[in-house]
Parts: structure tokens; sequence; C-alpha cells
């Protein structure tokens, strides 16, 4: 959890600022907020800091991919590929939007394969949402080439980037979020920058950012300075993001270089390291300098290995995530899915899913996250800590390796 281990004066500052004047909404009140505009900033701020031409703060990660799928017109019945690997909130997202998740397989760089997109294509395929996994860029050449040319289904297909778990990560130089038609990032307590709760929409087109933007508040336009009097174009409803939060946010992406830069760092000394063990390897990386290097990940030979590993790693008190089992990130545990169990009928539930989530098998995302685990880089590792936590790794790995004779 980057974000959290740097709480500072630098938070508590921000947050002053707003509490002192009490204006704790993100719009109007110009005379009583002596200057201080602490989303507007905190959008700033991750604009500057990604290269967007927009950034609009929201609620949340969650309420930043429905805002995104919103003003690029996805809705009703529209086929949406999705990993089966990503935080449950992504397939929530466009149940929630009224269209249809559409499963595809992921590979080892662990988000969407542009095979398994071809694949998953049906003549409803209208976008791909693809997860940045775990701080890094999926292949997104590949994937962008089959979203130009899907072959035998539909025209072209969009394409918008969940990219809550990789914000400062980027492909060939540019920032993770600027390849589709839009991009978000989830400010959670769990993320690289936290503001509590928060999430940010990027996108370069000005269009859709003024309808993200209208859609995020009721449909409110922000024309003029009376918000009553407000013209409305759209329906839409409140993502907005407090001032509060965003306050904290803003204090937080101002550390975004440092944090990347400990992260990097690290996770070269981690890499050198564990790279030395015999039979073990990392995670397929499409760009490895643009890795956010949130996490490190290890691949096992087989899943006996990575089992016995997962659990000599936690007896040696450095457990990681053993994704494989895990009931937040993998479809194989998510069984409210399959049985659609949703506490009102969406359009999933009148037109079906074209797949049998029951019964629908996959072999490559099973072989991929059986083998793996991933652990936290921390920012705050000093070397010694680093070289303490890695001789627990190292040794748990080798006691798992050589216990099934690796
Ligand atoms: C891939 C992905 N999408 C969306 C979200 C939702 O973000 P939030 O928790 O800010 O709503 C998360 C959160 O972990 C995520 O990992």
């Amino acid at each position: 959890m980057p974000g959290t281990e740097l709480f500072g004066d630098e938070e508590r500052k921000e947050v002053m600022d707003v509490l002192e004047t009490g204006v704790l909404f993100r719009y109007n009140h110009d005379a009583q907020r002596k200057g201080h505009w602490k989303a507007k900033d905190f959008e700033a701020e991750v604009a500057k800091f990604t290269g967007a031409k927009h950034a609009l703060a929201v609620s949340s990660g969650s309420t930043a991919v429905s805002t995104m799928l919103a003003a690029c017109g996805v809705g009703y019945g529209d086929h949406v590929i999705v990993p089966p690997f990503t935080f449950i909130a992504t397939i929530e997202s466009v149940l929630m939007a009224g269209a249809i998740p559409v499963f595809a397989e992921i590979d080892e760089t662990l988000c969407l394969s542009a095979e398994g997109i071809r694949k998953a294509i049906t003549p409803q395929t209208k976008a791909v949402l693809l997860v940045h996994m775990c701080g890094a860029a999926a292949d997104l050449d590949g994937i962008l080439a089959v979203c130009k040319d899907p072959g035998s289904g539909p025209g072209s297909i969009m394409l918008i980037e969940d990219t809550a778990q990789a914000l400062g990560a980027t492909y060939k130089g540019k920032h993770l979020g600027l390849y589709g038609k839009m991009g978000s990032f989830s400010f959670d307590f769990f993320k690289i920058n936290t503001c509590g709760e928060g999430g940010v929409v990027i996108t370069n087109d000005d269009q859709l950012y003024t309808t993200a933007e209208h859609f995020s508040d009721h449909g409110h336009s922000h024309e003029g300075d009376n918000r009553g009097m407000e013209p409305h174009y759209i329906l839409g409803t409140n993502y907005r993001i407090g001032e509060i939060n965003a306050a904290i946010g803003l204090a937080q992406a101002r550390k975004l270089p440092y944090i990347l830069s400990q992260q990097r760092k690290h996770k070269a000394i981690i890499q050198q390291r564990l790279s030395k063990i015999p039979g073990l390897t990392f995670r397929k990386q499409c760009d490895d300098a643009g890795d956010s290097a949130t996490f490190f990940h290890l691949f096992f030979p087989s899943e006996t290995v990575a089992r016995a590993a997962n659990k000599a790693m936690i007896e040696a008190g450095v457990g990681g995530a053993y994704w494989y089992d895990n009931m937040y990130h993998y479809i194989k545990q998510w069984n409210q899915l399959k049985d659609l169990k949703m506490p009102f009928r969406t359009v999933a539930h009148e037109l079906g899913l074209p797949q049998d989530l029951k019964t629908l098998k996959f072999p490559k995302s099973d072989a991929v996250l059986s083998r793996l685990i991933s652990f936290n880089i921390r920012v705050t590792w000093t070397e010694s800590e680093l070289n303490a936590y890695l001789d627990k790794v190292e040794g748990a790995v080798r006691k798992a390796m050589e216990g099934v004779g690796v």
C-alpha cells in the first residue's frame, strides 16, 4: 500500500486548507473557498503527470469505470470484453451500465491477451475493457491491432482502459490510460496513491471529457457560477469527489515520482536476487521500464510448487497473494457472478449472458494464475529491511522447490 506509507504533513496541510474554509463541495462557493480548489488541483496534477489533456476526479475507481462506460456510450446489451482476473468492480460496472460482460483469456502479462480478445469477439462487441493488472501494461500493440481490425467481428472495437491499479505505469513512454478512448485510476486505500476513496478518469478527447464531467454530476453543465440555473443536457448521477478526499489525493499525487523511483529501485534489487533461483520466472513485461513496480511476481514451475511455496512463505511470515484462490480477483471464486446475484434485475438478466459462466473454462488463465504468487513492493524499505525480507522469501522459495524436487 505505497500511498499509505507516506502520509505526512503534506496531506494534513491540504486537508486543513479545506477545513479552514468549510467548503467541502468541489463546485461553486467561489467567495468562501479562499482560492482552494482541491478537486481541480488534483485533476491538474494527474493530468500533468500522465500527460492527459483532461482529468476528471470522481468518488472511486469503480465510479470512474462507470463514468467511462457512460461517456463512451456503452449501454443496453452491448458486449464488453473483460478479463477473468481483475477486481470484481470491473465486471460490476459493465453490468450496472446495462451491458454484458464477455470473458477472454489472460496470459503471462497478467492481462487480457490479444488472442484471447479475438476469440471472444461477438457481433455485439462494442468495447474491450482492458485492465492493466498489478501495475503494468498489457500487450497494447497486439490488443490495439485486434480492436482496429477484429476480423470476422463487428467494425472497430473501442478500447477503454481500467487502469485502476496502474497509475504511473507507461508503455513505450506513454502513460497507461491514454491508449484507449479513456482510462481510469483508483485512489482507494490499497493503491499506489490513495485519498481514502477516489478515482480519476483521463482522456485526450474533449467531447468524452465533457460528457463524463456532466454525467458524474447529475448532468450539471457547470456553465456560469449559479448551480441552480445551469443547463442540463443529459441525465447523470452523483459520482463527485469531495474536497477532503481530493485534498489528500493532491498531496499524494505530488509524491508519485518519488514512490515510483523507490519501487523501481526495490524491484531491481529483488529481481537481481531472486533471478538466481533456478526454475523461478517473473511476470512477462511488455515494457519493463514502464512497470510501476507496485508488485513483484513469481512464477513457479507448477501449481504444486506454487502451493508449497505459498505455504512456506506464510510460515516464514512473508506470505504474498496467491490469486488463484483469492475470492476477489479471479473468476474461479466469483459464484455471485456465475449466478448473476444482484439485488435487482439488469439487462444481463433479461438478455442472458452469451457464455455459461458455470461451465466456462479458462485453461490459459488457470495455467498462469495457479503458478503465480505476487508480493507488494514497499516504498519505505531500508536496504537492510529489504535484504532481511528477501532472505526469508528466498529461503521459503528454495525450501519449496527442493521439497518437490525442482
Ligand atoms: C482493476 C480495478 N478496477 C476497479 C477498481 C475499483 O476501484 P475502487 O476500489 O476505488 O472503487 C479496482 C480496485 O481495486 C481495481 O483493482
